[in-house]
């Protein structure tokens, strides 16, 4: 694959390099629903009205932008996007990359006068990370029911606002969110063009990967409780710090996670209550997220965690509840669509993912493909996330090639 000289990406993505900046953490902090965010999607909506997309915002909050069919029928379109939510401090390529390579896409298949013989649609997702309410990929599940919608209006973040009333605020209406089996049905094929975010690709010599599965994982919140109290009055004999058992646990748990061949789990985030430096806790909530290829063992590095934080937690004196707040099985992409991208870029590497992403909770639904962009850092997450130029502007290319011909649909 020879590099296009056309800058396209590159300059879609210098325009929203302000954007959501972190000063203090780095990279950029984009919350769904937040300034930053709501900017972003302002951003886009302008660039595909530019390019003449009719676009809408479905009730569930996924923009939509339609280079229709001179039918208008939209029936079965070729879908392509991701999303405008970050980590906090992420890196300024993990979703924009897909939503920027998607409106380039555009412009390459129109200058070089092709169109897919479907409709093609892309699509902006809310709330990927889930890095705001705690569940990942929270618009793909209320669209396609994999979250009860009354469970995912009701969640909260860290401010204790609620996911209903951000939407609200963000010009949706909570009341009608929910699955959407005719927005389902538009959807042909879904193809998600996302930077790696791994160092798969770095010693493989190629810019861009096809994507064959998405690692199972989940996130749990294990909650200590203990007695707050004083930190200069109360004995150390008279605690019951839900800290200190909280702290065991996260220290025991890289040694859980090594004797389970290819699991990852991680602990990102905890929150101590009130969190005063001379305040023992009263409570602590632990966020957990878990990955394995098989779910079952998934299972059991997470109830092996949570038998030691019940031993932990009583140790101190504590109690502790665990919580699933999500849970996705080991995802394999189309395999016809795969097939199809690897008879399309028979250079590029197949690999796998251990992060999500919107595709995975489609993929149960309606045929889904990925491409992965090279990140020369093979970091992710971060601000030290990149992805050259060279790149983004050939992953582009290669996503117009994807959405054209015959996708076996
Ligand atoms: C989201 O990017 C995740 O994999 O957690
Ligand atoms: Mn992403
Ligand atoms: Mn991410
Ligand atoms: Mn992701």
């Amino acid at each position: 694959m020879t590099a296009p000289a056309t800058r396209r990406v590159t300059s879609l993505m210098a325009a929203i390099a302000d954007t959501g900046r972190d000063r203090t953490r780095g990279g950029y902090t984009r919350p769904v629903y937040s300034t930053a965010e709501l900017d972003l999607r302002g951003w886009f909506v302008a660039e595909a009205q530019a390019r003449g997309l009719d676009v809408e915002t479905d009730r569930n909050g996924v923009i939509w932008a339609w280079w229709d069919l001179p039918s208008r029928d939209r029936a079965g379109a070729i879908v392509t996007g991701s999303h405008l939510d970050s980590v906090p401090g992420g890196g300024a390529f993990d979703g924009p990359l897909g939503v920027a390579s998607a409106l380039a896409a555009v412009d390459v298949l129109r200058e070089q006068g092709r169109r897919p013989d479907r409709a093609l649609a892309i699509a902006v997702f809310p709330e990927e990370e889930g890095s705001r309410y705690g569940i990942a990929c929270l618009g793909s599940r209320i669209l396609t029911g994999a979250i009860a919608v009354e469970k995912a209006l009701a969640l909260k973040d860290e401010d204790g606002g609620t996911f209903a009333e951000h939407s609200r605020a963000a010009g949706l209406d909570p009341e009608r969110m929910g699955p959407d089996a005719e927005r389902l049905a538009q959807i042909g094929a879904f193809i998600e063009l996302h930077v790696e975010q791994g160092r798969g690709l770095i010693d493989l010599g190629q810019p861009v990967a096809i994507g064959s599965s998405i690692l199972g994982h989940g996130r749990w919140r294990l909650t200590f409780t203990g007695q707050g109290n004083h930190a200069g009055t109360t004995l150390m004999r008279d605690r019951h710090d839900p800290l200190v058992a909280a702290a065991g646990v996260i220290a025991q748990i890289p040694g859980i996670a090594a004797r389970h061949e290819g699991a990852r789990a991680t602990v990102g985030r905890l929150q101590p209550v009130p969190g005063g430096t001379n305040v023992i806790a009263s409570r602590v909530d632990v966020w957990l997220d878990v990955r394995h290829p098989e779910d079952a063992v998934t299972a059991l590095v997470v109830e092996q965690i949570a038998a030691l934080a019940r031993d932990l937690a009583a140790g101190q004196g504590c109690g502790v509840d665990l919580r699933e707040e999500s849970l996705s099985p080991t995802t394999h992409f189309d395999p016809g669509l795969r097939r199809r991208l690897e008879d399309a870029l028979p250079d590029a590497p197949v690999l796998d993912t251990g992060a999500g992403h919107d595709a995975g909770i489609l993929a149960a639904h309606v045929p889904t493909a990925m491409l992965f962009v090279r990140n020369p850092t093979g970091v992710s997450h971060a601000h030290e996330e990149h992805v050259e130029d060279d790149d983004a502007e050939t992953g582009a290319e290669v996503l117009a090639d994807a959405l054209m011909g015959d996708l076996g649909i």
